[in-house]
């Protein structure tokens, strides 16, 4: 296990920093505390037991079928209430999913870069994490053809299909087939992270792969779409892989909150609650990402190239000063009152030392502004000639 450069950072010494583009955390301004507020108090004013008691590792039934029928919708294929688990949060979905199926030596492909907590959690395997470039249309399949010719037989694939943290960028359609058609060709069985589906801001909806692809195992949660201090998170998996997993998830932590659960299956029995609340959530996203990437087109030219994002929180940079390391530019820019994150801390070797992952999500548009008006200003620090 190595310890995360982005935890270390932010704990660093001296005083926090005055803004921050390093973290991934939903906007406090975002949370439904009046909504819960009210759930909550019902529950518990009401006396529900089952609120307060522990619960099945597979879940509450409840929860379940709900899930069952958002997927079912979703993903325009049946999937059974048997197939999903509830999780405490996607995180350990990822982290029960590598532990009942990779063993020392085996192979598990993921993007390159990709989200830290998957390699975090995929590294104790002992499994070989073979990394697969990315470009705007996410996870290079070609490239993952390559290695599969050349021999390399993994055992899962994990990914973030939509708005990938941290390079912000969508698997297209023509990838998404590619890859289903490569795992079926293959026989390994794709980890779909989609933490970040429901929140596209622009563009069009393309089908998950667990609509397309044969054995899928389908993560996501409530942490990006409610809150993640609720820790609910589900998955759904092809039906041999189910019973493992719970039986891992028994080892665990015997169950996921009962209480973070209960509210969740209530806020689901609130369909145009959903509909207000995630319109909110994309038009805070929106407008976001168009303050950060419009900023950085017009303070940065030349100096950084960023990735527009469709959906989610992240947007990918690149540093086109090949003098300039994200190394430095990040220490510059934290004396100026700013924090970034640098893109190899995502990355499955070590790569992206001209990268920055940018997260959009907790700032207001003037603080954006602001943001990259620090980055700008390191950049002069830093001697780096203007465009
Ligand atoms: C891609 C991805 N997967 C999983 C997680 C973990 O989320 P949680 O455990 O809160 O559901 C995150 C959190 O940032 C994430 O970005």
């Amino acid at each position: 296990m190595r310890p995360s450069a982005l935890r270390e950072m932010l704990s660093a010494g001296g005083p926090p920093a005055r803004l921050s583009l390093a973290g991934g955390l939903p906007p406090e301004e975002a949370f439904p505390f009046a909504t819960l507020a009210e759930l909550a108090s019902e529950l518990l004013s009401g006396h529900d037991v089952r609120a307060l008691q522990y619960t099945s590792a597979e879940g509450e039934p409840k929860l379940r079928s709900q899930i069952a029928e958002v997927l079912t919708r979703d993903h325009r294929r049946e999937v059974a209430t048997e197939r999903v688990v509830v999780t405490t949060g996607s995180q350990q979905g990822i982290d029960l999913v590598g532990r009942v199926m990779l063993d020392p030596g085996d192979v598990a492909i993921v993007e390159d870069p990709t989200y830290v907590g998957a390699l975090r959690a995929l590294a104790p395997t002992g499994a070989r994490i073979v990394g697969v470039g990315c470009d705007d249309d996410g996870m290079d399949t070609d490239i993952l053809a390559a290695l599969l010719a050349d021999g390399i037989r993994p055992k899962l694939c994990y990914l973030c299909a939509n708005f990938s943290n941290p390079s912000g960028a969508t698997l297209s359609g023509t990838r998404r087939q590619a890859l289903a058609d490569l795992s079926r060709q293959y026989g390994f069985v794709i980890v779909e992270d989609d933490q970040y589906g429901r929140l596209r801001f622009r563009g069009e909806h393309i089908d998950p792969l667990a609509s397309i692809a044969g054995d899928v195992v389908y993560l996501s949660g409530f942490s990006k779409v409610v809150a993640p201090g609720l820790r609910v998170g589900y998955l759904s998996a092809p039906e041999w892989l189910v019973r493992p997993i719970v039986l891992a998830k028994q080892a665990a932590d015997l169950a996921t909150s009962s209480l973070g659960q209960r509210l969740v299956s209530r806020l689901l029995d609130l369909p145009d609650w959903w509909d207000g609340h995630l319109a909110l959530l994309r038009s805070i996203y929106a407008e976001r990402a168009d303050a950060l990437t419009d900023a950085v087109d017009a303070q940065l030219p030349g100096r950084l190239r960023v990735r527009r994002p469709e959906g989610g929180m992240f947007a990918w940079a690149e540093i086109l000063d090949d003098a300039v390391t994200s190394t430095a530019l990040i220490a510059t820019a934290r004396r100026l009152g700013l924090a970034l994150v640098p893109g190899s801390e995502f990355s499955v070797a070590n790569t992206f030392e001209h990268a920055l992952r940018l997260s959009y999500s907790t700032l207001t548009p003037a603080e954006l502004g602001e943001a990259v008006a620090i980055i700008a200003a390191a950049f002069d620090d830093l001697g780096s000639v203007r465009a």
